[in-house]
Parts: C-alpha cells; structure tokens; sequence
C-alpha cells in the first residue's frame, strides 16, 4: 500500500505514520527525519536544509525530491510505504506522479489529517523528540514515564529547534500558501480522504483505518 499523509504541521501525522508502518508492515518515510538526521551529522545536504528549516520555510523541491527518488528505491519499499511530509508543494506531488509513473505504479491513498491552529500551536510548543531513537512525547497528551526521559533508550528528550511559537507560526503561513493547495491536486484525482484530527491518537489511529478500508481489520499491505 502506498500512502500520503498530508496536514498541517503538528497534525499527527509522525505519530500516525508509526502506528500504521506497524499496522502495515511497510516503511515511514519522513522528509522531516531526513533532513535532521543531515543536520545531525553535518553533512553538506544538513548544512543546507538548516537554513531553510530553522526559519520554518521549506527545503528546495530539486533537493527532496532528490531524497524520495533515492528512498523510494530501496529494498524495504517493494510492498509500498508511507510518506510523511512529502510531498508538500504541487511541484514536489508532479515530480512524485511521474516517479511513479515511470515504476509503472501509482498512490493508493492520500489522508488528509484537519487540525485547526491553535490545537497545532499546544501540540507543538508541548512536543518532546529523544534524538537517539526518535521517539516522539507530548509534556501533556502523552509524557515519558519520566520526566525529560525517553521511554524507549533512556535518551534526554529535546525541544525541536522548529517548535518555538514564532517559528511555527511561520510554518503554518507556508503551509497554507504551499501544501493546502495539495488538498484539491488529490481531490481532483479521487485519492483524498479527509479526516479530522483533533481527538485522543488511537480515535485518528481508527477513523484513518476506516478511511483506507471499510472493515479495517480486513484492511492488510
Ligand atoms: P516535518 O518534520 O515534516 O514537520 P511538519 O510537517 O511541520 O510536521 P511535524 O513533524 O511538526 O508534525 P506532525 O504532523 O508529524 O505531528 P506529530 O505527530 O509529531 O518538517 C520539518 C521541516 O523540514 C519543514 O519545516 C521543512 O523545512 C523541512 N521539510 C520537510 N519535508 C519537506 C518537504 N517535503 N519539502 C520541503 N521541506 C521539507 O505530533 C505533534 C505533537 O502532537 C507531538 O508531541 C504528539 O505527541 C502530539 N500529538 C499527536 N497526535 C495527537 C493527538 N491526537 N492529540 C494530542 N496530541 C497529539
């Protein structure tokens, strides 16, 4: 199966991706991760991306796509994957249909998770990520056992540099001017469902099961 997960940042849709990537057998692939894993290592493309994420704008097209192209050919990918913040310009959603075209293959589905600002803005500024393992924490709506601690390795928990109120405000602006657009692109090809997003995780965990299958315990890769 092969998903898009698209909405606004702080919809959920890491935190979907993970449980669905389970339910399904089939790889997350996060644009997101990607490139903080790149600044964490200082790599040249780290360096790049930097510049544009710290401010809350978007990375080049020419570069992410660059990083699909080359994520999407490995071996884990052979029966589908979920993209996580890609594509998130109608440049970026045209490069990924003649990728797909060229594999002779196309999306099975693109859900569409509607959460309103302010909801955005407490889920944010109350995110905690452990950077050893990834791991993602809200202070309030899902806390590590203890305090500033991951549950998973033990790692500290960080604040993303990007959580910051100003910042992400900022990305709402781009998301709105950039990604929204996206939701008529895969309206107009039948692929988008749309589902709202605020409620406790495993409610969004099943109403987006619902979304991909009728009968969601049938629904398999
Ligand atoms: P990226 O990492 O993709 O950030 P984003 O899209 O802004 O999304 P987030 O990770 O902030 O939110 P999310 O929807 O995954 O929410 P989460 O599940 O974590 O991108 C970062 C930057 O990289 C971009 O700004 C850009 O610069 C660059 N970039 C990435 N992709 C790019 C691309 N394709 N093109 C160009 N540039 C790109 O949840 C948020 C919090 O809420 C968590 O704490 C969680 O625990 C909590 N939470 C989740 N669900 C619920 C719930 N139902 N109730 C209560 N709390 C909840």
């Amino acid at each position: 199966m092969k998903l898009i997960l698209l909405g606004p940042p702080g919809a959920g849709k890491g935190t979907q991706a993970v449980r669905l990537a389970e339910h399904f057998g089939i790889p997350q692939i996060s644009t997101g991760d990607i490139l903080r894993k790149a600044v964490k290592e200082g790599t040249e493309l780290g360096a790049l991306a930097k510049k544009y994420m710290d401010s809350g704008g978007l990375v080049p097209d020419e570069v992410v796509v660059g990083i699909i192209r080359e994520r999407m050919t490995e071996p884990d990918c052979g029966k589908g994957y979920i993209l996580d913040g890609f594509p998130r310009t109608i440049a970026q959603a045209e490069a990924l249909d003649e990728m797909l075209e060229k594999l002779g293959t196309q999306m099975d589905h693109v859900v569409n998770i509607s959460v309103g600002d302010e909801e955005v803005i407490r889920r944010l500024t109350g995110r905690r990520t452990c950077p050893n393992c990834g791991a993602g924490y809200h202070i309030l709506f899902d806390p590590p056992k203890q305090e500033g601690i991951c549950d998973k390795c033990g790692g500290k928990l960080i604040q993303r540099d990007d959580d910051k109120e100003e910042t992400i405000r900022a990305r709402l602006d781009v998301y709105r001017h950039q990604t929204e657009p996206l939701i008529a692109y895969y309206e107009e090809k039948h692929l988008l469902r749309t589902i709202p997003g605020e409620g406790n995780m495993e409610e969004i965990f099943s109403a987006i099961l619902k979304a991909l299958d009728k009968n969601p315990a049938k629904a398999t890769a």
